[in-house]
């Protein structure tokens, strides 16, 4: 089969990757992709959100199969474009893909079908969301209703900060439309678990549950990024929570879609919260995360492609998932400076050393190839992934990779996984 995987970041190195472990002979594309990709890929330089230009690559290479990896794509419509033209493409429908794109919606849809969130109010005008913060505790949580690349998101411990974020957003436009409304919640302590599932539209299938280190420094200090690291599965995420997130959060989502006309095909991802009183949701995604990807495929025992075929097709309830009595940890190494600013370029030494390693694998992010060396060209670097019989054996295998690598600058956390270790739940 000829597949074409959307993206750039380790998200897709680890689905190309373990793509290739198909039983099925495949060829795969990527668009734009990074160094890593370029050993498995043959490589275009188009962007995820040039959605026209990546239909006629698929058209022109008589690609059978389009896996979609970030959001940007999804809430243009990418595949209502492709569905147009009978290309089979996996994620869902621009109106599916609100749940992510729009956290009003995705709100709106958590009330009408009960489904366990922070309580809330919209905004959409300056002088009413000042006039209600003013009468608030904090900590308080502010959201722009749109896609905002992870950055959209504040906790705000004063009514000052508040008021700042508020004029920002509505006043100053920092996101732009994506900031014309708000929405205003209340703040939820407890562990954060993120939660992926397959779905067809009807049934899905769930994934190991894994958990994101979302803040730059250890401790869970700083400020949020895209991820620092990830692990899977979670520990302290007994059975019968397991099966009470899929029974009271899954199974009413992928329903109540169904019933809004809006089928969710794809990846359904919950960013969970572990309160007191019970998991909560904090967001849906409508694709894979990243770097819980990087962990969790890894320890896949069943062909993927058979997964990605059977959702797409419709055909979920025939497929049963299998996964290695495994866990499996990824440390994000970046360019110190990320998540603002940061330099690029740097030369990274080490990698040959780790090719081939049994049970690990170093996933690209923002790598590039020049004149044959590989160099830093982002700010989540790249992924260092081991797997073994237990999650302390997994975190010291990765970080005696990280241990390996060197570039100028560089920087990770040095506790990922240790909250699988160290954390209990009810
Ligand atoms: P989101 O994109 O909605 O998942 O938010 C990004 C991050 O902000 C989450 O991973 C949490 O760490 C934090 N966050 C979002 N909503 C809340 C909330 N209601 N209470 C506490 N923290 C939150
Ligand atoms: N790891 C968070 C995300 O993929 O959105």
């Amino acid at each position: 089969m000829r597949i074409l995987v959307i993206g750039n970041g380790g998200r897709e190195h680890a689905l190309i990757w373990k793509l290739l472990q198909s039983k099925k002979r495949n060829k795969i594309y990527c668009t734009p992709g990074n160094a890593g990709i370029a050993k498995h890929a043959e490589c275009f330089n188009i962007l995820a959100e040039d959605i026209n230009g990546l239909l006629d690559l698929v058209k022109s290479k008589k690609i059978d199969l389009t896996i979609v990896g970030p959001e940007n794509p999804l809430s243009l419509g990418i595949v209502n474009l492709f569905e147009k033209y009978k290309l089979p493409i996996f994620g869902p429908t621009k109106e599916a893909a609100e749940i992510e794109s729009s956290k009003v919606f995705a709100k709106y849809f958590m009330d009408k079908y009960k489904i366990p969130t922070a309580k809330y109010q919209v905004f959409d005008d300056y002088s009413k969301s000042l006039f209600y913060v003013e009468k608030q505790t904090f900590p308080l949580v502010l959201k722009v209703d749109g896609l905002a690349g992870g950055k959209g998101v504040f906790v705000i411990d004063s009514l000052k900060e508040a008021k700042d974020i508020i004029s920002e957003v509505m006043k100053g436009k920092r996101f732009g439309k994506a900031g014309n409304r708000l929405v205003i919640e209340e703040f939820l302590l407890g562990e954060e678990v993120s939660i992926l599932a397959f779905s067809d539209g009807e049934n899905f299938l769930p994934m190991l549950p894994s958990q994101d280190h979302k803040k730059i420094n250890d401790g869970d200090k700083g400020s949020n990024t895209g991820g620092m690291g990830s692990y899977a599965p979670v520990p302290f995420l007994k059975d019968n929570d397991k099966k009470w997130i899929l029974n009271n959060i899954f199974q009413p989502v992928i329903a109540g879609m169904k019933k809004e006309e809006r089928i969710f095909k794809g990846v359904l991802y919950a960013g969970l919260i572990l309160t007191k009183e019970g998991p909560k949701v904090l967001e849906f995604n409508a694709r894979l995360g990243d770097p819980e990807t990087q962990s969790i495929l890894p320890i896949l025992k069943t062909d993927l492609l058979d997964i990605v075929i059977a959702s797409v097709e419709g055909n979920l309830k025939n497929v049963e998932v299998e996964w290695e009595e495994k866990s499996s940890v990824c440390v994000v190494m970046s360019s110190a400076g990320y998540p603002a600013d940061y330099e690029k370029g740097k030369i990274i030494n080490g990698l040959d050393e780790l090719d081939g390693q049994k049970n690990m694998m170093v996933f690209h992010a923002g790598t590039a190839n020049k004149e044959g060396k590989i160099i830093t060209n982002g700010g989540r670097v790249l992924g260092v992934t081991a797997w073994a019989d237990n999650l302390k054996d997994a975190i010291d295998n990765a970080y005696k990779g990280v241990d390996k690598i060197y570039f100028e600058n560089q920087y990770y956390r040095k506790d990922i996984g240790e909250k699988g270790i160290k954390f209990t739940y009810r």
